[in-house]
């Protein structure tokens, strides 16, 4: 969507994976603290986002939502100050229907009035769903209507889609929301995490600056080990994801943190020519995940989903950068550089990756960027 927003992937947190609907006033500002002390806003995470359940189970007598005055008891303006005053956004979730997955009031025929209600609290983020629609309008429908009426709502509000890849959103959802959702939910395991990436090829064509895949949020520390929550997050910054966190930042373990910090690898998501990665290789429980970086470079991660080590390789030729006698890769998990012939190769523990930047020889990016000055949109 050409909101201005979301220029880059954008990179934050929610409560749903972790929290489910325990979700409150005092949750939302003890992360905001952390996404900050843990150093996650220094390496780029910006929005904090509330997911389902946060308001009252019937709208008030004017037709508005209503905070769930338990949850939120300082109501939504103050909390969005709050996030604000830590230099972070906010964002909030309702539903292209009538109720939320949850059963909450939602949003359809309701757009503009909450809209306008969103942008008064000062929220930044809608992460829109697709449950409750009981009246037969099409996804293309219901979510325009919403796109429609942020735009109108007086504040910029980045507009993420959350429909399971239903509906043909590839076809109009970029024209019309900032991120939509390729899958249905994730999970915090192995086989959840990987069910959703062999679904994420199809997909390449519709990402662009604006505009991005979403195969969901992370659980990058919530569930899976630490090796493979690196696979995780390498895969997931390939694809050009939403980089949004799902775990409990107030309580992440120092491996968790440096994964979700390791701004090397944030910097391959964020990568200014917005090129989606894609798997070229796929030999069984071995394969590779390659990018085209803007400068020419091309980053790999080298994947195996097996249940033991494995030797997992490609060639500089395999990734379109032919031409030279050697190149430099650099492992942007170990933080080290190194050079090679043609032959990129790692000994790959199970259910985990290597991540490199491979630069040299003709470059793989050769006529294919349209040159972007900045990235200001991200934040
Ligand atoms: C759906 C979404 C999830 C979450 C829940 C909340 O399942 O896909 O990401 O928002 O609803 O009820």
């Amino acid at each position: 969507l050409e909101s201005g927003l979301a220029r880059t992937p954008q990179l934050g947190w929610n409560d749903w994976n972790s929290f489910g609907c325990n979700v409150s006033d005092t949750l939302i500002r003890q992360t905001a603290d952390a996404m900050v002390s843990s150093g996650m806003a220094a390496a780029g995470y910006r929005y904090v986002n509330i997911d389902d359940c946060w308001s009252q189970r019937t709208r008030n007598g004017s037709g508005d939502l209503v905070p769930d005055p338990q949850k939120f008891p300082n109501g939504m303006k103050a909390l969005a100050d709050y996030v604000h005053g830590k230099g972070l956004k906010i964002g909030i979730y309702s539903s292209a229907g009538l109720t939320t997955c949850a059963g909450y009031p939602a949003s359809l025929n309701n757009e503009q009035r909450d809209a306008k209600l969103w942008a008064s609290w000062g929220i930044d983020y809608l992460k829109y769903d697709n449950c409750g629609d009981t009246q037969g309008k099409s996804g293309q429908q219901r979510y325009t209507a919403m796109r429609d009426a942020l735009a109108t709502s007086g504040r910029p509000i980045l507009f993420a889609i959350c429909n399971w890849g239903t509906d043909s959103v590839g076809s109009w959802g970029p024209a019309t929301g900032n991120s939509w959702r390729t899958t249905g939910d994730i999970a915090g395991n192995w086989n959840s995490v990987m069910g959703i990436l062999d679904s994420q090829p199809g997909w390449m064509s519709y990402s662009k600056p604006g505009a991005w895949n979403d195969p969901d949020m992370l659980e990058v520390g919530n569930g899976l080990s630490d090796t493979e929550s690196r696979a995780h997050f390498s895969l997931w910054a390939v694809l050009n994801a939403p980089l949004i966190a799902g775990n409990d930042l107030r309580t992440m373990s120092a491996a968790t943190k440096a994964i979700l910090t390791n701004t090397e690898v944030i910097g391959v998501n964020q990568d200014w020519g917005g090129r989606q990665g894609n798997r070229i290789a796929d030999n069984g429980n071995s394969e590779v995940w390659a990018k085209p970086m803007a400068n020419g470079s091309a980053a790999v991660v080298l994947l195996n989903r097996a249940s033991s080590t494995a030797t997992v390789s490609t060639t500089a030729a395999q990734l379109g950068l032919g031409g030279a006698a050697s190149y430099s890769v650099r492992d942007l998990w170990a933080h080290t550089t190194s050079t090679t012939g043609s032959t990129i190769s790692a000994s790959v523990p199970a259910h985990g990756a290597a991540m490199y930047l491979v630069t040299g020889g003709t470059g793989s990016t050769t006529g294919t960027f349209a040159l972007r000055g900045s990235q200001s949109g991200r934040c």
